[in-house]
């Protein structure tokens, strides 16, 4: 019983993205200019809604707790993906590939619920105007980041002890890029279906609940614009597109992921690669390029840093 519940594998073997070494090779610089680049607009977003006291607003304060998020996706889950391209042996150590998963679905939860929270600010901003700084106080604003923080770790800690235990005895050959939970699961010499059912409602409740409030939020939203089209809401409009882009582009892989896990192993790495590498890029990009206040706020902040003699 004793050795029974030991596990034996120490590490797990990725196949990587093709078994092309060659497109491998060209994609690697592609993805490290992406990441570096997500990593310095995240940071640029950050500093820019901390040093200007017009963004001192809920939609900023929501927004800069994003891109930590993603800053970090992209700063620690993302890289040793991304090195593996070029890696002849991609292998991930036992705890390196349980740290990488704990990662993954901490942030994927927490970047969740923000977007959640974000779209429930936009709907009080546009559906209840007049309440709208009383809804939405620091108090509130510090409890919604709060309550994502709390279901990421809940959404990641709930079923990665259930993993973690499962004997792993012999086959350690992942087909993929990263440590997919599903997969991993698969390679227990147990029985797995129960842990199986787990990791699929867990993950399905949570994108779906969220998808559902998400798609309640913005469907008000909408019917609240259509009826009152008055000028002074267009700034709003062209957040709430910002906001509805990133939603698509967030949830639609993650659903595909996990709704529908080890369906097809080459849509599966295509979307694992769009979900970590490719989204997280796309936040600063509609956030600030499409944002003509971040923009603003980001050309005063040049002309007082960076451009001292102007
Ligand atoms: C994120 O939220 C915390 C409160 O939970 C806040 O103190 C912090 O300033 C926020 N970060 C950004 C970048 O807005």
């Amino acid at each position: 019983m004793e050795k029974f519940n030991q596990s034996e594998v120490s590490e797990f073997i990725l196949l990587g993205l093709t078994s092309s070494q060659h497109i491998q090779f060209l994609l690697f610089p592609l993805f490290s200019i992406i990441d570096v680049a997500t990593v310095l607009g995240d940071l640029l977003i950050v500093v820019t809604v901390y040093s200007t006291p017009n963004l001192n607003t809920p939609m900023y304060f929501l927004l800069g707790n994003l891109s930590v998020v993603d800053m970090t996706l992209a700063s620690f889950a993302t890289p040793k993906m991304i090195v593996n391209l070029v890696k002849k042996h991609k292998t991930i150590s036992f705890a390196g590939c349980f740290t990488q998963i704990f990662l993954l679905h901490l942030l994927g939860g927490v970047e969740m619920v923000l977007l959640v929270s974000m779209a429930y600010d936009s709907y009080v901003a546009i559906c209840k105007p007049l309440h709208y700084m009383t809804i939405m106080n620091k108090k509130v604003c510090v409890s919604l980041v709060e309550a994502s923080l709390f279901s990421g770790l809940l959404h990641s800690g709930l079923q990665i002890p259930f993993v973690v235990n499962l004997p792993f005895c012999g086959p350690n050959v992942l087909d993929s890029i990263y440590c997919n939970l599903p997969m991993v699961t698969k390679l227990a010499c147990i029985h797995t279906y129960i842990v199986q059912i787990v990791i699929v409602a867990n993950s399905g409740m949570i994108s779906l609940s969220c998808f559902m409030i998400l798609l309640i939020s913005y469907s008000l939203i909408l019917i609240t614009i259509k009826n009152h089209t008055s000028t002074g809401q267009s700034k709003a409009q062209s957040n709430l597109m910002a906001h509805i882009t990133v939603v698509i582009l967030f949830y639609g892989p993650c659903i595909f992921i996990y709704i529908w896990p080890l369906s097809n192993h080459s849509v599966d790495k295509f979307f694992a690669i769009f979900y970590t590498i490719v989204t997280p890029i796309l936040n600063p990009i509609i956030y600030t390029l499409r944002n003509r206040e971040m923009m603003s706020a980001m050309k005063k902040l040049w002309s007082v840093f960076g451009a001292p003699n102007k």
